[in-house]
């Protein structure tokens, strides 16, 4: 059985593109051999994640992400049953929210994930992949 976790959490210290870096290198490694797919959007402080795969897998991952202290106040936004993927072409894609916010504060004035029901924040996410928006990964083959 296959499930998408949707999450948001803020950032502890500064997201440069080292610290990015090092947790896009660990995941891309990782979700691959577990047949994990995503997207991580990041910016203004905030980590925006979308985790799909079997649930088993899935869980464990969440478990292990909630512990991470690179980041805190991690919130579940969405969790579903699923029987197809939105983002099965990544292992893990990277979309930079800093660049794209003004768009998402002119569609959606009012938008905070923290308070924003989970099903727009996951439509803003597609949005901002079917539109193109990742940064660096090619999809797999
Ligand atoms: C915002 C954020 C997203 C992360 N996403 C993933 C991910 O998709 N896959 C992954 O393996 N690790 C991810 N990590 C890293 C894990 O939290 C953890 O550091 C990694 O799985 C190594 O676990 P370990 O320190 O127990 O060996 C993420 C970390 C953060 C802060």
């Amino acid at each position: 059985m296959q499930v998408r976790l949707l999450y948001v959490s803020s950032a502890v210290g500064p997201q440069t593109t080292t610290v990015t870096g090092s947790i896009l290198k660990t995941a891309r490694a990782f979700n691959k051999a577990q047949d994990i797919t995503g997207v991580l959007c990041q910016g203004q402080g905030l980590f925006l994640q979308v985790l799909e795969g079997q649930r088993s897998a899935v869980n464990r991952l969440y478990a292990r992400i909630l512990a991470d202290q690179r980041h805190k106040d991690v919130e579940l936004l969405a969790y579903e049953e699923i029987s197809a993927r939105r983002f099965g072409a990544w292992a893990m894609a990277h979309v930079q929210l800093s660049s794209l916010d003004p768009m998402i504060q002119m569609k959606h004035p009012e938008f905070d994930p923290y308070t924003a029901s989970g099903n727009l924040v996951m439509k803003e996410l597609a949005d901002l992949v079917a539109a193109g928006q990742i940064l660096d990964e090619l999809p797999q083959e």
